[in-house]
């Protein structure tokens, strides 16, 4: 397996993309943190994935907490040995007009999208460029979980627009900040996927949402997951920088 030997931590790893990235990387023989508020569904998770053979570590923290983002790392170190793998991918998308939005739903997107994938970068920069440094693949991954709303704005959508552009921006700065120390920085930008993530809209905007995508054949989580895994496997002196992915049938 090709990632025998070494230690991923995912973020957001209670449902979707996430769990689905967990499930993927530790079947490609990592050892897997997994990260995210709700404790029972990561328990859940690591039942599955340690049934399959699988070291599972279970860490419930708020990533908006710089303190439980960087105790979450640090444990992730301590306790599995190494950092080999960031995926930084939890996340909130809270759509909607500017105009008369709550400002609470602003303030969560940038929380979660921003700040919780920046403390986690921070803190675990140092232990993938340990881990790149001695081995067992001597490259490490940062896969940031972006969108295709990072790439194009939509009505409707800004703030969420604003956060995953920052993530983009933030994604390439660093990754040339770091490649030459064989630390790889890559950007997943899906369309629309088959998860809770847009459950969590308020009825109106939830509404809207269904009639810009309609019935289109969503990708499911496991779709991401094949990307993410995918990204992180290549060898040594292959960096995928960016993954665009859509469904088949959606246009924009
Ligand atoms: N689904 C799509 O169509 C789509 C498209 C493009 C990009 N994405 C991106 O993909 C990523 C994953 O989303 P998803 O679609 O898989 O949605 P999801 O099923 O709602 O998963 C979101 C995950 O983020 C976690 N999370 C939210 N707030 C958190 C916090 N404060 N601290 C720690 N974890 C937190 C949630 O766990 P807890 O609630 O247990 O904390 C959950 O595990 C997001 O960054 C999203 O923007 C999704």
């Amino acid at each position: 397996m090709r990632l025998d030997g070494t230690v991923a931590l995912v973020t957001g790893a209670s449902s979707g993309i996430g769990e689905a990235a967990a499930v993927a990387l530790a079947h490609q023989g990592a050892a897997v943190a997994v990260v995210a508020r709700r404790r029972e569904r990561l328990e859940d998770l690591a039942a599955r994935i340690g049934k399959d053979g699988g070291r599972v570590l279970v860490i419930e923290a708020d990533v908006t907490d710089e303190a439980q983002a960087r105790a979450a790392v640090e444990r992730t170190a301590s306790e599995l040995g190494r950092i080999d793998t960031l995926v930084n991918n939890a996340g909130v998308m809270l759509l909607g007009p500017a105009q008369d939005a709550p400002v609470a739903e602003w303030q969560r997107m940038v929380e979660v999208n921003v700040l919780g994938l920046l403390y986690c970068a921070h803190a675990a920069l140092p232990h993938l460029i340990r881990a790149a440094d001695d081995g067992p693949r001597y490259v490490a991954d940062m896969v940031n979980i972006s969108s295709v709303a990072g790439r194009i704005a939509r009505s409707g959508s800004g703030v969420y627009n604003l956060t995953k552009h920052g993530v983009g921006a933030f994604s390439e700065a660093l990754r040339q900040e770091v490649t030459k120390k064989h630390v790889r920085i890559s950007l997943v930008e899906p369309g629309a996927v088959e998860t809770e993530l847009a459950g969590h809209n308020r009825p109106e905007v939830l509404e809207g949402i269904r009639s810009t995508f309609g019935d289109i054949e969503r990708m499911q989580p496991e779709d991401i997951a094949d990307a993410i895994a995918y990204v992180v496997t290549r060898p040594r002196h292959v960096a995928i920088n960016e993954v665009l992915i859509r469904p088949t049938e959606q246009e924009r």
